[in-house]
């Protein structure tokens, strides 16, 4: 597996271009499992869970294309292999995406039920919950989901948590289920918005999606669409964050700022300037980064998604900063691999408590989850010495051309295979 090694360098400068968002995209790909046709999906990142999500597709006897223009081509003929196997949802917890539209679109879905993960234990206890309330009905046998649904009938949902597999699994089921589907407490992520946009394209009605309660009526048909995904919002705040820590001038072309609005809220106390352009964001840095107070939420709150990348910005703070993840308690592995690097922080429970140092140190480190191998790039920026990110292979899973973006920022980072 790939390293990448980081010095640390001159402040960053330029413009770099957002791709596609990883978290938009894989559930747009889960979709076209509904209905029958071609499908083109523009502003697709190149990254490694794009391609696990098209194995998965193609397992299912769909066509993936991916073309020059950072389009993917789906094609979903008449007939699909209801299952999701073991070696691809291991490989990928989103892979149960499939869940929902598996039952629409074809009555019947056998899916590995996703292991624990580097974030802790994930159950899908609500994706289950949901898809029962709605008719479907599931047995676990030798670690498969195995799910059947003679015809979805739309119900009322409540969702205990605002998760977001759970509210899209429900979108995707409720859209031609029969009669009307309401998800109280639903999940209110940008990506939700995108995959309901989606999902209306294809001739559905979903009202409401961004707010707590998403109403869709269920329709008899959907038709194959072509639909361009929205901004990665967390690969937004990863370059803001290379930015607070090494320095510098950078447009970030293409970024949103109606997705990212809080956290700019957050680094602008960190010191970050940032402004709204046409078609992006600017931002600028000098000097060190002040300590903030940050605790991670659903949308629109604080995305966990986020929290290494601001961690590795706090640690290099001028006084003491408080993190708190809620979402994944189990979500801190990335703190012992910057402590490596010279970092003073404490883990109290889903707290940390993180002392800033004035540098820190070049070290051997791992990428342990994908945003935790970003965070490292962004703590080397600001170590002295080299640090060697080893196992750098989930950066990829999540990242499109992270190397190269940031190099042509300035930054001193190259891979090693
Ligand atoms: C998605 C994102 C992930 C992001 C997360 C929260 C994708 C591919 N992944 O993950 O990057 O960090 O949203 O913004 O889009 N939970 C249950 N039972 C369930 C489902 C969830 O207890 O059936 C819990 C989870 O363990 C977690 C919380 O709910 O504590 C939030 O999970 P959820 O919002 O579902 O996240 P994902 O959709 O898995």
């Amino acid at each position: 597996m790939s390293r990448l090694l980081v010095r640390p360098g001159d402040p960053l400068s330029g413009e770099v271009v957002i791709s596609g968002a990883k978290n938009s995209v894989l559930k747009l790909m889960a979709a076209t499992v509904l209905a029958e046709g071609r499908y083109v999906l523009r502003n697709v990142p190149d990254i490694s869970d794009v391609t696990i999500m098209g194995r998965l597709l193609e397992a299912m006897g769909m066509s993936v294309r991916r073309r020059e223009d950072a389009a993917l081509e789906i094609v979903r003929g008449p007939d699909v292999v209801a299952e999701a196997p073991y070696e691809l949802v291991e490989q990928m917890r989103a892979s149960t995406a499939v869940l929902g539209p598996l039952l629409a679109g074809v009555g019947r879905a056998r899916v590995a039920l996703p292991g624990g993960d580097d974030f802790g234990s994930r159950p899908v206890d609500m994706h289950l919950a949901s898809l029962e309330a709605l008719g479907a009905s599931f047995a676990l046998s030798h670690g498969m989901i195995e799910g059947h649904a003679e015809k979805l009938i739309g119900a009322e949902v409540v969702l205990e948590y605002p998760s977001v597999g759970a509210t899209e699994n429900l979108l995707m089921a409720g859209a031609t289920a029969r009669g009307t589907t309401t998800v109280r407490n639903a999940a209110r992520e940008p990506e939700i918005s995108d995959l309901a946009a989606f999902l209306n394209r294809m001739g559905a009605r979903v009202l409401g999606a961004g707010s707590p309660t998403i109403v869709i009526e269920g329709v008899d048909e959907l038709r194959a669409v072509e639909h361009t995904v929205i901004p990665d919002r967390v690969e937004v705040v990863t370059f803001l964050a290379a930015v607070a820590v090494a320095g510098g001038e950078v447009t970030l072309r293409g970024a949103r700022a109606d997705h990212v609005d809080l956290l700019i809220e957050k680094m602008g106390r960190m010191g970050l300037r940032i402004s709204p352009e046409a078609d992006g964001l600017w931002a600028m840095s000098s000097g060190r980064p002040r300590p903030i107070d940050v605790a991670t939420l659903p949308y629109p709150g604080i995305a966990t998604d986020y929290l290494p990348m601001l961690v590795a910005v706090m640690c290099l703070a001028d006084g003491t900063s408080y993190a708190t993840e809620n979402v994944f308690a189990g979500r801190f592995r990335y703190v012992g691999e910057l402590a490596r690097m010279g970092a003073d922080i404490r883990v109290e429970g889903h707290h940390l408590v993180i002392d800033g140092v004035e540098r820190l140190s070049g070290a051997p480190v791992r990428a342990v989850d994908i945003r935790a191998g970003a965070a490292m790039a962004i703590a080397a920026l600001a170590a002295d010495g080299e640090t060697t990110i080893h196992d750098a292979g989930p950066i990829d899973r999540g990242y499109e051309s992270f190397v190269e973006k940031l190099s042509g920022l300035g930054a001193d980072i190259t891979r090693q295979d």
